[in-house]
C-alpha cells in the first residue's frame, strides 16, 4: 500500500515551485491533495490535471494565505469535503529582499501576514480537525541560520514560523501530531534571481542549486510513518550550505 494511501493533505502555494513538487509527491504516495493557490487558477489546475493523469487524486483550492479568514476556510472546507485532514504543509511564502532602509510598513505587514500569521491560524484551524497522528510541516529557509544580509524582514517572518513549529510540537504531541520545519536552501524556482542562483551554487559544497523535488522528497519523509519520532525539529534541506 502507498505510504499516504487514504490520507488527505493540504499543500499551500502548490501551483508552482516547491509546493507543486510536494503536492505531486504526496499524490504519488497515495494522498488526496488539496492544491492551494492565491491567484494562479490555471497553474493550479495544471498541477491537478498532471496528478490525475498519473492516477492520483487532487483538487485546486483558491485561498489567499495571507488572510486569516481564508486560511481558516481552506482548512475547514477541506475537512468538510473529504471528511478528514491528515497533513498540512504551510509552504506558501513571499520572499522580500529589501534592506532595512527600503522596507515599508506595508512590506513588513505583507511578509509577516503570509509567512507567519496565515500559517499560524491555518495550524490553529487544522488542530481542530487533524487526525491523531497527523502531520504539520512548515517551510522556512536556511537563510534564518545564515544572517543573510538585505532580507531581514523576510527572515524574521520565517524565524517566527520556526518558533511556532517548536511550540506547537509540544502542544499537539498528546495527539501524536508531529510539527516540523523543513528549511530549503537556494532552490530553482521562480523565486530565485540570477544573483541568488550564483550565490547558491557557490555556497553549496555540492555546487548546484536545489530542485523542488529535492525538498519534496524530504517533506515526504517527514510526513511518513517512518518519521513518527521526529517532532519540533528544523530539517535543513540546503545542499550542505555552511551555517
Ligand atoms: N526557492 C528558494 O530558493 C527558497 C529558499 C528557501 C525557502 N523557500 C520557501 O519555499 C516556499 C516556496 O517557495 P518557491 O520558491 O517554491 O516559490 P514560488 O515558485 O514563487 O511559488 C510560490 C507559490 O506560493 C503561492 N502563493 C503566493 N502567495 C500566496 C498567497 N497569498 N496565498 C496562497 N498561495 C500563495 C503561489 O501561487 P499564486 O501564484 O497563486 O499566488 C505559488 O504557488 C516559500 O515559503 C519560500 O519562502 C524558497
Amino acid at each position: 500500500m502507498a505510504a499516504l494511501s487514504g490520507k488527505v493533505a493540504i499543500v499551500t502555494g502548490a501551483s508552482n515551485g516547491i509546493g507543486r513538487a510536494i503536492a505531486e509527491r504526496f499524490a504519488e504516495d497515495g494522498a488526496i491533495v488539496v492544491v492551494n493557490h492565491s491567484k494562479s487558477p490555471e497553474k493550479a489546475q495544471q498541477v491537478v490535471i498532471g496528478i490525475q493523469a498519473k492516477g492520483g487524486k487532487a483538487v485546486a483550492f483558491q485561498a489567499d494565505m495571507s488572510r486569516v479568514s481564508e486560511a481558516r476556510r481552506l482548512v475547514r472546507e477541506t475537512a468538510k469535503q473529504f471528511g478528514r485532514l491528515d497533513i498540512l504543509v504551510n509552504n506558501a511564502g513571499r520572499f522580500m529582499p529589501k534592506p532595512l532602509a527600503e522596507t515599508t510598513e506595508e512590506d513588513f505587514d505583507q511578509v509577516v501576514a503570509l509567512n507567519a500569521k496565515g500559517p499560524y491560524f491555518a495550524m490553529q484551524e487544522a488542530a481542530l480537525v487533524l487526525k491523531d497522528g497527523g502531520r504539520i510541516v512548515n517551510i522556512s529557509t536556511d537563510g534564518t541560520h545564515l544572517s543573510f544580509p538585505g532580507a531581514t524582514a523576510y527572515l524574521g517572518s520565517k524565524g517566527a514560523l520556526e518558533q511556532y513549529t517548536r511550540g506547537l510540537a509540544q502542544e499537539l504531541a498528546p495527539r501524536k501530531i508531529t510539527v516540523n520545519t523543513v528549511s530549503p536552501g537556494f532552490t530553482e524556482t521562480g523565486m530565485i534571481t540570477d544573483q541568488y542562483r550564483q550565490i547558491g551554487i557557490q555556497m553549496s559544497p555540492l555546487k548546484r542549486l536545489g530542485t523542488p523535488k529535492d525538498i519534496a522528497d524530504v517533506v515526504a519523509f517527514i510526513v511518513s510513518d517512518e518519521a513518527r519520532w521526529i517532532t519540533g525539529q528544523n530539517v535543513h534541506a540546503g545542499g550542505g550550505i555552511v551555517m
